[in-house]
């Protein structure tokens, strides 16, 4: 059977610095839309052009020294902002014209006040006159999981045939749930004309912690495009981590049959990384796959049945994220058996007396710290047990 593509559309330079506190400089963007096309994503969302002067030339910058992914500019549904994105994606490879407009009640009447027929005209026209302007255009219908389905498929049906073929449906408040995302996702397929010329996308935040599996319940729906942020970063709560999204599919292909990703999965540790410095955003040490605990075993149990086959407490090995391995973390946790076996790792195969000695003296410290470094246990053995 033929393998199917999700495709990355990454937003870390638009959506994830829309996040208080994570903007980047022009040369930061740059160095991290490098490491995007290390990273292989298939689109790369690379700012809001109209908004700024720095963010048009940051996505100016980044196409013409860019070769690999689809560049694309957000535009909200009018013809300023879509002539912004437009001459700033001039130079892409491949352009894309990402635009955008509210359909849910609570946005068309109080941010836009607009009545559904006029938001439906707005949308079309911004399709319309986005495509004589780059080489595809996406169209978002902003708060689309409370949109009024009836009005969501009509406006979608209409964007397809003004000349959108990437259709993303954004959850902008991270309320959905994934089975209602599913289901939304199952509705478009089943209810849209024309929607077997467009790509379906996901667009989740992480309101409630569910970015990442409302964006697998829309692929496994039959979405093809997720959009997501390094690290999760985005507003608010922010968007689906790309490295949780990519690592599930990867890691369960008995969930996600016959799909993968084009990403080089060895470089997420790096752009993870990255984005970190270049935001200041620091990683909680228990984030999924990038945090610092991810791949670190201190209980005697576990570094004992990891030590003996690793797949016993690992379910994907931290050389595919580009680690150079697992980390077995020495502390109050972590019994005679894996502090023997890091005494040997640092050259001291050591008698029983030896042991004991080592051994009662390393638990005093690690009562004492969080963690007991190599140092702590050669100044044990040297200045404490052999009197070196
Ligand atoms: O969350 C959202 O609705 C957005 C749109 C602009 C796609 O970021
Ligand atoms: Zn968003």
């Amino acid at each position: 059977m033929a393998i199917e593509t999700v495709k990355i559309f990454d937003t870390t330079l638009r959506d994830g610095e829309q996040a208080p506190g994570a903007s980047m400089s022009i040369q930061e963007k740059l160095e991290v839309a490098h490491q995007l096309e290390r990273l292989k994503v298939d689109v790369i969302e690379a700012g809001f052009p109209v908004s700024s002067p720095a963010q048009f030339d940051a996505v100016k910058r980044i196409c013409s020294e860019l070769t690999g992914p689809t560049i694309a500019g957000l535009a909200r549904a009018n013809s300023k902002d879509i002539d912004a994105a437009s001459e700033a994606l001039k130079d892409a490879n491949r352009s894309r014209i990402h635009t955008f407009i509210a359909t849910s009640p609570v946005h068309m009447e109080y941010k836009l006040r607009k009545k559904p027929a006029e938001v439906l005209e707005m949308a079309v026209k911004a399709v319309e006159y986005a495509k004589k302007c780059a080489d595809e255009v996406e169209f978002s219908p902003e708060d689309a999981c409370r949109t009024e389905l009836p009005f969501l498929f009509e406006i979608l049906e209409a964007v397809i045939e003004a000349g959108a073929t990437i259709l993303n449906i954004p959850d902008t408040v991270g309320y959905i749930v994934p089975h209602e995302y599913a289901s939304i996702i199952s509705g478009i397929r089943e209810n849209v004309k024309g929607i077997d010329k467009a790509v379906i996308s996901t667009h989740c935040h992480n309101d409630l912690g569910l970015a990442t599996a409302n964006s697998l319940a829309g692929v496994l729906s039959g979405a093809r495009q997720v959009e997501c942020t390094i690290n999760g970063i985005g507003e608010r709560a922010g968007n689906s981590a790309m490295e949780e999204i990519v690592m599930a599919i990867n890691t369960r292909p008995d969930c996600f049959e016959n799909i993968a990703t084009n990403i080089e999965k060895r470089e997420i540790s790096r752009a993870s990384r990255l984005v970190s410095n270049m935001t200041g955003f620091a990683i909680a040490p228990n984030k999924a796959i990038v945090g610092a605990n991810a791949f670190a075993h201190e209980s005697g149990i576990h570094v004992d049945g990891v030590l003996k086959n690793r797949e016993t407490y690992e379910i994907m090995t931290p050389e595919t994220i580009g680690l150079s391995g697992s980390r077995m973390v020495l502390g109050r946790h972590s019994g005679r058996h894996g502090f023997v076996d890091r005494c040997g790792q640092l050259g001291y195969n050591l008698s029983e007396d030896e042991i004991l000695m080592a051994y009662e003296r390393f638990l005093s410290i690690a009562d004492k710290k969080k963690e007991v470094f190599d140092e702590d246990i050669v100044a044990i053995i040297n200045d404490e047990v052999r009197h070196v």
